[in-house]
């Protein structure tokens, strides 16, 4: 049993939010991820989904043996052969969990055609099952919050007594409020023999903007575990923020007196990372992480705050990891400076990577009379998307664009070692350039989507592109940042082409993930 007033911080990034479509992320980069969240003191980690692929089965295990501090989850659904799976993966953590579930609404109890009783038999015997191979045992009726009221007690109470120690409800498809949300987890605390011995969990989805508000209030009713992915990524509107409901307990602790493990300091630096390895770029207005989340614009913003922060602060930039200052570097700034702002910034260097990115800071410095924090954020994104994948690499690059049509592009590419070059044609700098790109490396992968950002202030200011692309199936997501538009745009496609690459010579695991569907969860 947690502690009355100990909430458990359970993040599914890397399970619920890795299976948003283009959010996947690479083997290296889900450890990456996993050891950021151990280290924060995230309390139990979803790692997988280990039945769904070979990669995620690899990956589970991986984070499973790695692990320090945190449990280690890996989700499955209600049949042996998923448990099992998911038990050879997870078994190699300290600490280990299974996770499994099963649709129980009439909508999702249609898929797999069970008739009522025949779910509960089917939960017990799962159940079970599970318990034989693990002591820790989480289960969930999936659509929990669209289920008639008298099945999902009798279910819950199935679950309990076959031996699991957590009980999850799933607001599946965000559409529970907050009154709602907290008289669920306080009528099945109340209603349910045996509730009490077992962690009520709550899991929300953001259809309707409300995921925080639901798992807060959820917490309210009783629930002591809160499962949330960073960033609030995950599929359609995404899930709970962890960030969001971290903070929430952390400065409202006056009307909601729980506490969390989390060291809220390292959130900035996982978010942004999470950002780059999923493509996924934060929104500026995003609420704790987002660009603009302590930037006071206004002048009477700025006059109250520089008269007392509190005016208009409600928390510290450094509480959740960003500095106090954003410091601005130019070129006359030394390789120590560089090491020691990086630092501030989450980036431990050794030497060898300090001496790469100072070269490519200097690059940048000639071109931008001022570097901000952002800016070399952006530099380390690019340096970090760029170094695992580089069977292509952008060599030069000179387009001719204007009013006059058509624009074209000049392109060399360096492909395997090997120059080639070509000028392309197409509707803009763009367009033209990628034609170009595709002319040099013939592929059929389709562009799903191209962003552009401005890193910061200024006609100087680098972009951020980020392009996903789709190709049979599996997804990849490229990012790149230059203070020129368009050789940030060659750059993130050649890295999304890369990314592509090696998912195919590796006939991608990855991308079995979504097609191993929910449907098959009874
Ligand atoms: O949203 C959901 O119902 C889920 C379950 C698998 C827990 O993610
Ligand atoms: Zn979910």
């Amino acid at each position: 049993m947690a502690d009355k007033d100990h909430v458990l911080i359970f993040d599914t990034t890397l399970r619920d939010g890795e299976q948003s479509p283009g959010a996947t992320m690479s083997h290296d980069e889900k450890l990456e991820i996993a050891e950021l969240l151990d280290d924060m003191g995230v309390d139990i980690i979803e790692a997988g989904f280990p039945i769904a692929s070979e990669g995620d089965f690899e990956a589970v295990t991986e984070i499973a043996k790695r692990s320090k501090r945190a449990v280690i989850c890996g989700l499955s659904r209600a049949n042996f052969k998923d448990i099992d799976r998911c038990w050879e993966a997870v078994k190699h953590a300290e600490r280990p969990r299974i996770h499994t579930f099963i649709g129980t609404s009439p909508l999702h109890r249609a898929i797999p055609n069970l008739d009522m009783d025949q779910m509960a038999e089917r939960i017990h015997d799962t159940v079970t099952h599970a318990r034989n191979l693990c002591d820790n045992v989480q289960w969930s009726p999936m659509d929990a919050t669209r289920t008639e009221w008298d099945y999902l007690c009798r279910v819950v109470e199935i679950a309990i007594k076959a031996g699991a120690t957590t009980i999850n409800i799933p607001d599946t498809v965000g559409y529970t409020a907050p009154r709602e949300s907290a008289d669920i987890i306080r009528k099945l605390i109340e209603q349910v023999p045996g509730a009490d011995e077992v962690v009520f969990a709550t899991h929300c989805h953001n259809d309707l903007g409300m995921a925080t508000a639901n798992a807060l209030a959820a917490v309210e009713g009783g629930a002591r575990q809160i499962e949330c992915t960073i960033n609030g990524l995950g599929e359609r509107a995404g899930n709970t923020a962890l960030e969001e409901v971290v903070m929430a307990l952390k400065v409202r602790g006056d009307i909601m007196p729980y506490t969390t493990g989390v060291e809220t300091t390292k959130l900035m630096h996982i978010s942004r990372r999470v950002s780059t390895v999923s493509g996924f770029p934060v929104q500026f207005n995003k609420a704790i992480v987002g660009k603009n989340a302590f930037a006071h614009e206004s002048g009477i913003h700025q006059d109250g705050m520089l008269k007392n922060a509190e005016t208009f602060e409600i928390m510290r930039p450094e509480d959740v990891g960003l500095s106090e200052t954003n410091i601005v570097m130019g070129k006359h700034s030394g390789r120590a400076a560089l090491r020691s702002k990086l630092k501030e910034l989450g980036f431990d260097l050794a030497d060898n990577q300090l001496n790469d990115v100072f070269v490519r800071f200097k690059a940048l410095a000639d071109r931008k009379k001022e570097v901000f924090e952002d800016d070399l954020i952006a530099l380390m994104r690019d340096q970090e998307t760029g170094e695992e994948y580089d069977h292509i690499k952008v060599k030069f690059l000179r387009v001719i664009c204007g009013t006059e049509a058509p624009q074209s592009a000049d392109l060399t590419l360096t492909i395997d070692g090997k120059d080639h070059q070509t000028t392309a044609q197409g509707d803009g700098p763009v367009d033209a350039t990628f034609n170009a790109v595709k002319a040099l490396f013939p592929h059929n992968a389709h562009l799903q989507l191209y962003q552009v950002h401005a890193v910061t202030e200024g006609t100087d200011a680098q972009a951020t592109v980020s392009v996903r692309m789709e190709e049979d199936g599996r997804i990849a997501t490229g990012q790149s940042a230059d203070t020129d538009t368009v050789v940030a745009s060659a750059k993130a496609y050649v890295n999304a082409l890369n990314r592509l690459l090696v998912r195919r010579e590796k006939s991608d695991p990855d991308a079995d993930v979504k097609q191993v569907s929910y449907k098959d969860a009874g």
